[in-house]
């Protein structure tokens, strides 16, 4: 497996937690969003900016955490197919990254076009998927910090 020089390692694992914990910050700012209009916050106001968070912030950040997450498996010992905690993070950000690109985000341009017209149930799912999505992102963190599980298999690296 490639290894990295330790300040290429270091700098690499920055531009992970920087793309990977602005992905969570998107993520509540949408929440956020999601709150406000159902608590009666002028919807032309709320879901045009929810709109625009997810198709330029939360969209993109998904591709690229999903991207830099698979280069710091490959490029350090840890590996993709090697550690559970990494296994269990590259298959959530997987789907969760197919779930913003395909159905979040087309829904969110959408109701920013909507507007005032979104439907009550339109409003629940603002709260609803951020809430979620939310949630499965603090686990990836926690999973990355504790490491928990052990190998999937003892051939190789570390
Ligand atoms: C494709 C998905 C992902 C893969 C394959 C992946 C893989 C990895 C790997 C291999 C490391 C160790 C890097 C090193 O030691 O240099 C790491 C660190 C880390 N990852 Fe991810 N990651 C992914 C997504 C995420 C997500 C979605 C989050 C959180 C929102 C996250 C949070 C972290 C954190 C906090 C660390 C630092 C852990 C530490 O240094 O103790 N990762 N990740």
């Amino acid at each position: 497996m490639t290894r990295l020089p330790p300040r290429a390692r270091k700098a690499l694992l920055t531009l992970h937690l920087v793309t990977a914990l602005g992905w969570l910050g998107a993520d509540l700012v949408l929440l956020t969003l999601g709150v406000a209009g159902l608590r009666g916050a002028d919807p032309a106001a709320v879901y045009p900016a929810a709109a625009l968070v997810g198709t330029w912030l939360f969209a993109p950040l998904s591709v690229a955490v999903w991207l830099v997450g698979v280069a710091s498996s490959l490029l350090t010992p840890w590996g993709l197919l090697r550690y559970r905690w990494v296994l269990v993070k590259l298959l959530l950000t997987t789907v969760m990254t197919g779930l913003v690109l395909f159905l979040l985000t087309p829904k969110l341009r959408l109701l920013g076009e909507l507007a005032g017209a979104a439907s009550a149930h339109d409003m629940v799912d603002l709260v609803v998927a951020p809430s979620v999505s939310s949630a499965l992102l603090v686990v990836a963190t926690v999973l990355s910090t504790y490491k928990p599980w052990g190998r999937l298999r003892r051939s190789g690296g570390r």
